[in-house]
């Protein structure tokens, strides 16, 4: 079960694809408010990435096995949907959160991200869930160095949340991504410092760790994909693809419009 490293021709591409996939978040931003429906962010991202950055939105019938065909170009997950949630016609209201889930294609290599946007003012608590889990991603990234261990990458995200009183979704993680959406190796956004795989230069995954306000239980829906928290409390997350270097770790999903690295102290 070998990770892939990547050539540096491929790691151009990949950060191609990244950037392309970050400006996607840029570009939908200001969509994002009350009233608006998840199915016109999905028809404007998807139109962006075809039309303005000539490349294919990944989602769109994505099949992994024991899945149907995911139905649209994006995810968009609301409130208590904790990942893969399927646009539609359901407007957003005041004080919604959302996060949406961008993959691009771009010569033949994949740039996966996502962010947390508001739709008008959210609560103090759904604001400092999103806030709290944004450094999670962040304390992720700064553990990545060639030596270092995916158990440090998670135990630095599992340390914070908890910290917070939040909890880790465990069903699903962090991958190795390339000329595959998905691939080797999974990347849990909790552990113990030390276990797990050692990183080397020219490894490509993603940290996208999913914070629950309660539980940390989840369930999936009868569309066979939304998956939402069990008791219904708000999640959040936020999603880098990330490049092992020489010396520590290269984002590949920044644009203009990335939220800056948050200060790591609280
Ligand atoms: N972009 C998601 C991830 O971060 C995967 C979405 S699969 C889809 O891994 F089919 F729902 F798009
Ligand atoms: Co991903
Ligand atoms: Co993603």
């Amino acid at each position: 079960m070998a990770v892939d490293i990547k050539s540096p021709q491929e790691i151009a591409r990949m950060r191609v694809a990244g950037r392309l996939a970050a400006e996607v978040l840029d570009y939908i931003a200001s969509h994002v408010k009350p009233g608006v429906t998840t199915g016109e962010l999905d028809r404007l991202c998807h139109d962006y990435i075809f039309n303005v950055q000539s490349a294919i939105p990944a989602p769109l019938n994505y099949a992994p096995p024991g899945y149907q065909p995911f139905p649209n170009s994006i995810c968009t997950s609301v409130n208590h949907v904790v990942c893969h949630g399927v646009p539609g016609d359901k407007k957003l209201r005041p004080g919604d959160i959302i996060n949406i889930d961008i993959t691009v294609v771009k010569d033949g290599y994949h740039g996966d991200t996502s962010r947390m946007f508001y739709a008008g003012q959210p609560s103090i608590q759904a604001r400092r869930l999103c806030e709290v889990t944004y450094q999670c991603l962040w304390r992720g990234i700064e553990a990545v160095r060639p030596g270092a261990y995916l158990g440090d990458v998670g135990h630095v995200i599992q340390t914070h949340a908890e910290q917070h009183g939040y909890s880790v979704v465990r069903e699903f993680c962090g991958h190795g991504i390339g000329k595959k959406f998905h691939e080797e190796p999974q990347v849990l956004h909790y552990g113990r410092p030390g276990a797990g795989l050692k990183l080397e230069p020219g490894m490509t995954f993603t940290i996208e760790p999913m914070i629950n306000a309660g539980r940390p239980d989840v369930r999936q829906l009868a569309d066979g994909w939304t998956v939402v928290t069990k008791d219904h409390s708000l999640s959040a997350q936020w999603e880098h693809t990330v490049l092992v270097t020489r010396t520590g770790c290269e984002v590949l999903t920044l644009s203009a419009g990335a939220p800056p690295r948050p200060a790591l102290d609280s």
